[in-house]
């Protein structure tokens, strides 16, 4: 007996991975003290499984065991008993399970977490559940279940994470859900709507319901819920509930593909929200508090909805840096929208409508804005309604009307390195001889109407690439290049210039 306990130490002691008593099943000294990982991998039967690990193990070492593409049609033969050992974490994927039998997973009662995910498993193992009260985290992802039934999960009343995505769910009942639910999975199943199922779930913090066909969430999701996370994307969902004005703990909601009209206010109170992605909606209005106590908000998306104005709803998120609201109807565009929002780095006003800028009014704070694009809109003039934006890197406004550049339009841009308009109606650049662009490296005209070049480079000191392909070039003065020093990184390069049949 005490050489066998000897032995026993050594093993769980000691790196464990090419210990030939356990083959061929592998093992791992886990992270935390006395845990061990165990696998066995394309193993014939559940009794090879056994009879490679049995009384390998002290009975106090903590056991994580997967099994995967193994061949368990045996399953029933024998028990995990029989291996003599504390499973606290079993994993047992891509088995080709269809079903569970109850008896080998008897007294496995010090399991936290289970995954028979990557099986055929066509319904909810709740015979084997009942096994595991201290399960924290159920792992059922991928495999055929079509209902969680109201009694499916009465005997884990512990758990915190319960994973079903990728299934095909058509049913949940009611009630049918432990109170005890952190984090829920249900995403690309088939759901049509959650039946009540989680309207008493008021721990619950994040929800993944993407990839359904969920046409509303009318009083599913409980008053004053603590839900931090979620997940809607992919669905049907035409409005927001109104409940979730009382959710304040909110941080990401993902709603994009959805058939969302409006918001209706639901979010003015997301004082937490940091992320907010509706892109791929409906949405045509935003009311002018609909971000009302969005502060936090760090990145928004909402590209092709029908949006026509932004409405001056952005002014609350001070912390903003990537505003996307590209492939909408907005038609005129006043920089006032963007007051106060000191963080916005990446602003996308790209396929819009919009026939005018708008200057701000004056004192407003100075924006930080790196890339801002306005791309395929109908811009004829800046109106200088750009300038200043002293910490632009890229400009681009490829795809407008601009039919020429007023003296100030660019004044300011310090740091524009790349000003893109392709594809305008430019008769001429004459306009940049009296701007200056200090770092300017690449200058994009091609496809407009520029007909001579003088000495509209003259403020342009660093400039490396310029393409003018599709113009109507018939004459350049050599004195255009004179002041420009193409610099990459302060070394020295070269400009290169591309025209027409080179
Ligand atoms: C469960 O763990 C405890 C110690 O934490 C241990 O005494 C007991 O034997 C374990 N039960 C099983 C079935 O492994
Ligand atoms: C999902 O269930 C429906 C009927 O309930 C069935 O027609 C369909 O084939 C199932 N899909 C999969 C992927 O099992
Ligand atoms: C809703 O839950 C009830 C039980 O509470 C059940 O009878 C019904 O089939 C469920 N319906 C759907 C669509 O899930
Ligand atoms: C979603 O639900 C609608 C209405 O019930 C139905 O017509 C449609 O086929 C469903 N789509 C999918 C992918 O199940
Ligand atoms: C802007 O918001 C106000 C108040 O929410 C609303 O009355 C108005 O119609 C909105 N305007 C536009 C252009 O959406
Ligand atoms: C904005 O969204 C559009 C449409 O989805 C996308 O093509 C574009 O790359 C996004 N812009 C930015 C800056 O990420
Ligand atoms: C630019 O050139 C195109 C084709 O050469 C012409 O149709 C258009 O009227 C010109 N635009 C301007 C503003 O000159
Ligand atoms: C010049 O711009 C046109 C239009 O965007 C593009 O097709 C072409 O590849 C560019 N040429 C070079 C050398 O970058």
């Amino acid at each position: 007996m005490a050489s066998v306990m000897y032995a026993v130490f050594h093993f769980a002691a000691l790196q464990c991975s090419a210990r030939p008593e356990i083959s061929p099943c592998t093992c791992e000294m886990g992270k935390a003290f006395n845990h061990v990982e165990l696998a066995c991998e394309k193993l014939e039967s559940f009794n090879a499984v056994v009879d490679s690990l049995a009384n390998k193990l002290n009975s106090d070492v903590n056991i994580d065991l997967k099994i995967t593409h193994s061949q368990l049609d045996d399953l029933e033969m024998r028990s995990f008993r029989d291996m003599n050992f504390n499973i606290y974490k079993l994993r047992m994927q891509w088995n080709g399970l269809r079903s569970l039998p109850e008896l080998p997973f008897r007294g496995l009662s010090n399991v936290t977490y289970l995954s028979v995910a990557d099986n055929e498993l066509d319904e909810i193992p709740k015979h084997v559940l009942n096994h595991m009260p201290l399960l924290q985290t159920f792992d059922i992802s991928r495999c055929n279940i079509r209902v969680v039934q109201q009694d499916d999960l009465k005997g884990i009343q512990k758990i915190t994470n319960l994973i079903l995505p990728s299934n095909n769910i058509t049913r949940l009942d009611r009630g049918a859900f432990p109170l005890s639910l952190l984090i829920l999975h249900l995403g690309r199943n088939q759901l049509e709507s959650l039946n009540g199922s989680l309207a008493e779930l008021t721990n619950l913090h994040s929800l993944f319901i993407n990839a359904n066909n969920i046409s509303d969430l009318d009083k599913e999701l409980p008053d004053g819920s603590k839900l931090r996370l979620l997940m809607a994307h992919n669905n049907r969902l035409e409005h927001l509930p109104a409940n979730m004005a009382t959710m304040d703990d909110l941080e990401i909601i993902h709603l994009h593909f959805n058939r969302l009209r409006s918001f209706d206010r639901v979010l003015r109170n997301a004082q937490h929200l940091t992320e907010l992605l509706a892109n791929n909606n409906e949405l045509e209005y935003l009311a002018q508090d609909e971000f009302q106590s969005c502060r936090q908000l760090d990145t928004l998306n909402l590209a092709c909805n029908h949006i026509r104005s932004l409405n001056f709803s952005l002014h609350p998120m001070v912390k903003l840096t990537r505003g996307n609201f590209s492939f909408n109807d907005i038609e005129e565009f006043s920089m006032e929208e963007l007051h106060g929002m000191r963080s916005l780095r990446v602003l996308d006003l790209s396929y819009n409508r919009i026939q005018r800028l708008l200057p701000a009014h004056k004192h407003s704070p100075e924006l930080a804005l790196i890339d801002l694009r306005l791309d395929h809109n109908q811009i004829v003039t800046l109106d200088s309604a750009l300038a200043g934006l002293s910490h632009l890197r890229i400009l681009s406004l490829p795809e407008n009307r601009i039919e020429y550049l007023q003296p100030g339009d660019l004044n300011g841009m310090n740091r524009l390195e790349i000003l893109d308009l392709t594809a305008n109606q430019l008769v001429e650049l004459k306009q940049l001889e009296t701007t200056l662009l200090p770092s300017l490296k690449i200058l994009k005209v091609a496809y407009n109407n520029i007909t001579k070049l003088e000495h509209d480079f003259y403020g342009l000191p660093m400039l490396c690439q310029v393409n003018l392909t599709n113009n109507q070039i018939s004459s350049i003065s050599s004195e255009l290049v004179t002041n420009t020093r193409c610099k990459n990184h302060n070394v020295p390069g070269k400009l290169e210039m591309f025209l027409d049949g080179e």
